[in-house]
């Protein structure tokens, strides 16, 4: 596959129907962080999720990786509900936790083990990934002497080695220096071009977003406020597209909506007028 734009209508990997999410507050109240959203993915499809700070990303992840389950509406994740489809799901974490126990080498091994790969076949996966996540130097060592940006690193090479159908990563390239971060961002294209994958992919860099992704959406107030198509061929020259007139387009839309936000989600805050 070289690009998913274009293409007929697909299977829907990821389809959200009326979701709702709530949580008990400490206080005994209760929170609603979801209100009702309809968002469908269909196979295949790389989406940026981006919001501000606490409006509900992490959570609607969690709810497609079967962690969290909707107040109400409904979930499903490879036509069925997301817990059954979790072996095919690879979850990176904001703040991935690679096992201590383990080498840098052995926590990419890891669900490789777990599957019953040969040792032989499970050396060779690890090798690719942690090459490409220029972690190959490091593949003995252990993760508490690792920075923060070689942790993440290791545990992008543990996700990917799975190769699994549908990938969820939150923030997965924060930690990364500008250099570090574009080369392993062509990687991840790489790998998405070449297996395929669903990515549902959660940023604060709107920048990322628009140069990865083939559809933005927007999340705040509890429901998607925005939701645009990246209609920018690929290959994408990640270093010359920010001149693109596509590109400052999205981004100016983007960043304006985003800026219209509050901080963080608050229930009890007077709801954004309609623009349209
Ligand atoms: N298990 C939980 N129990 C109670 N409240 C929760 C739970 N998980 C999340 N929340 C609340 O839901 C809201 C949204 O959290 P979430 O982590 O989804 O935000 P986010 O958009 O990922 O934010 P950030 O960009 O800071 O990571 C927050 O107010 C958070 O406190
Ligand atoms: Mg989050």
């Amino acid at each position: 596959m070289t690009s998913t734009m274009n293409s007929p209508v697909r299977e829907h990997a990821i389809a959200l129907h009326g979701v709702r999410v709530e949580f008990d507050t400490p206080q005994g109240d209760t929170n609603t962080i979801i209100e009702k959203l309809d968002l469908s993915v269909p196979r295949g499809q790389f989406v940026a999720l981006i919001g501000r700070s606490g409006c509900g990303k992490t959570t609607l992840l969690n709810m497609v990786a079967g962690l969290v389950s909707p107040t109400s509406g409904e979930a499903q994740v490879l036509s069925g509900p997301p817990v059954k489809a979790r072996k095919h799901i690879g979850f990176m974490m904001a703040r991935d936790a690679l096992l201590p126990w383990r080498s840098a080498r052995k926590n990419v091994e890891y669900g490789l083990e777990l599957r019953g790969v040969s040792r032989r076949q499970r050396r060779e996966i690890a090798t690719r990934w942690l090459d490409a996540v220029h972690m190959a130097h490091a593949e003995r060592m252990w993760p508490w002497q690792l920075s923060q940006g070689m942790r993440q690193r290791v545990a992008l090479a543990r996700t990917w080695a799975l190769d699994p159908e549908i990938i969820l990563m939150d923030e997965p390239f924060a930690a990364l220096d500008a250099h570090t971060r574009v080369s392993v961002q062509l990687e991840f294209l790489n790998l998405w071009q070449e297996q395929a994958s669903t990515v549902v992919f959660v940023t604060h860099d709107i920048t990322e977003a628009i140069s990865l992704a083939d559809r933005v959406v927007l999340l705040g107030d509890g429901r998607i406020l925005d939701d645009v198509m990246v209609d920018i061929p690929r290959p994408r020259d990640l270093e010359s597209l920010r001149v693109d007139h596509r590109f400052t387009e999205l981004y100016d839309r983007l960043q304006r909506r985003l800026n219209q936000l509050p901080d963080t989600h608050d229930p009890a805050a007077p709801t954004r007028e309609e623009e349209n």
